[in-house]
């Protein structure tokens, strides 16, 4: 499991205050095994932070792994060099106060915009300098990353969104991966809470996953979709969320479920259930439909009901764009 940082960032919901977020750090850095955070460049002011408490924490901080993302700005897409690229970079390591990037997802938001294997190819020249340790993508499909892999570059693993509600990834994005020997990391796992018992406040999750959920046939096939969870974890003796994590482990190339950090608790082993083919076979009957297209394609559509709700500029704070 990997604990996702986007609740921390400014403008993702509100009441997140540098004590609580501390507060749920230490929270999840007390679990058994080593911590592993994820964050972006854009999600701002989270770098810092995360920085500024593993600092703090001392040595605790040693079994703290950070993913970080390389999301260049859409206006910046057709204007990227090298420079840009290491800037970028530099800046996460300042912010992260290490020495070398755990893993840096890079994301792209148009591929019919030239320049991304290139830009691609800058960051791994990072990893050979010792910057980076591993390259990573998001939100890639199978056609790019494949274009990606067959230039070289050593991509490990590519975050995507996969859970119950949101099943693009299986078939051909899951056979190339495991092929390849890439690891799918998965975000969306609980949907914000809309999978689970539900969410403490309003969020920029939500408002991504509500879309989701309207492509998959509403409200409804949701419910549908939780009763059949929550059936699960009864017999289990576990939670719906346990379940929704359990279901998202159990497809192939998936490695690590990715939980968006929160204030209440976790169950205490949260990833102790282990789903049968027939359980598989009944969750995926309860929402028998999942988004159309490949990974990512519905949000690539500005216009649209993903597309409309992003926002393209949140990297060009700071000093990385400075000459
Ligand atoms: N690469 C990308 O494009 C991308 C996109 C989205 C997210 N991500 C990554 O994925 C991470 C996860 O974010 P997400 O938006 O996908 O959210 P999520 O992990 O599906 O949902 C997390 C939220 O679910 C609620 N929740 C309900 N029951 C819970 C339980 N038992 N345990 C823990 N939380 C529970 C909590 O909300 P309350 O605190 O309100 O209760 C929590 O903040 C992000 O932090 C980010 O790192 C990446």
């Amino acid at each position: 499991m990997i604990r996702g940082c986007w609740q921390l960032s400014r403008g993702h919901g509100p009441g997140w205050s540098r004590d609580l977020a501390f507060a749920a750090l230490d929270d999840a850095a007390g679990r058994p095994g080593p911590l592993v955070l994820d964050c972006a460049d854009i999600y701002v002011g989270v770098e810092e932070l995360l920085g500024e408490w593993m600092e703090s924490r001392g040595d605790a901080a040693g079994r703290v792994v950070v993913h970080t993302k390389f999301v260049p700005d859409l206006g910046a897409l057709d204007g990227i060099d090298r420079g840009y690229v290491r800037r970028i970079v530099q800046r996460s390591r300042r912010r992260l106060r290490v020495d070398a990037l755990d893993l840096v997802q890079f994301h792209w938001w148009d591929f019919a915009v030239p320049g991304w294997v290139q830009a691609a190819e800058w960051l791994a020249e990072l990893r050979e300098e010792g910057l980076v340790r591993q390259v990573g993508v998001t939100n890639f499909d199978a056609r790019s990353l494949r274009v990606l892999l067959e230039t070289g570059i050593p991509v490990v693993s590519n975050q995507v969104q996969l859970s119950l509600l949101d099943r693009r990834p299986l078939g051909g994005l899951t056979a190339l991966c495991l092929e390849r020997g890439v690891t799918l990391l998965c975000y969306g796992t609980l949907a914000g809470g809309l999978l689970t018992s539900g969410h403490s406040q309003e969020s920029r999750s939500l408002t991504k996953y509500r879309a989701i959920v309207d492509e998959i046939g509403g409200p409804g096939v949701l419910a549908r979709g939780r009763a059949a969870l929550a059936e699960i974890a009864v017999r289990e003796g576990a939670t719906t969320a346990d379940v929704a994590l359990a279901y998202a482990l159990s497809r192939p190339a998936a490695g690590a479920a990715i939980v968006g950090l929160s204030r209440r608790g976790l169950s205490p082993d949260p990833l102790a259930v282990t789903l049968t083919p027939a359980d598989i076979a009944r969750l995926e009957a309860a929402v028998p439909t999942t988004v159309p297209g490949p990974v990512y394609e519905a949000e690539r559509n500005r216009a649209g009901p993903h597309g409309r709700i992003m926002r393209y500029d949140l990297n060009r704070d700071g000093d990385a764009h400075r000459a």
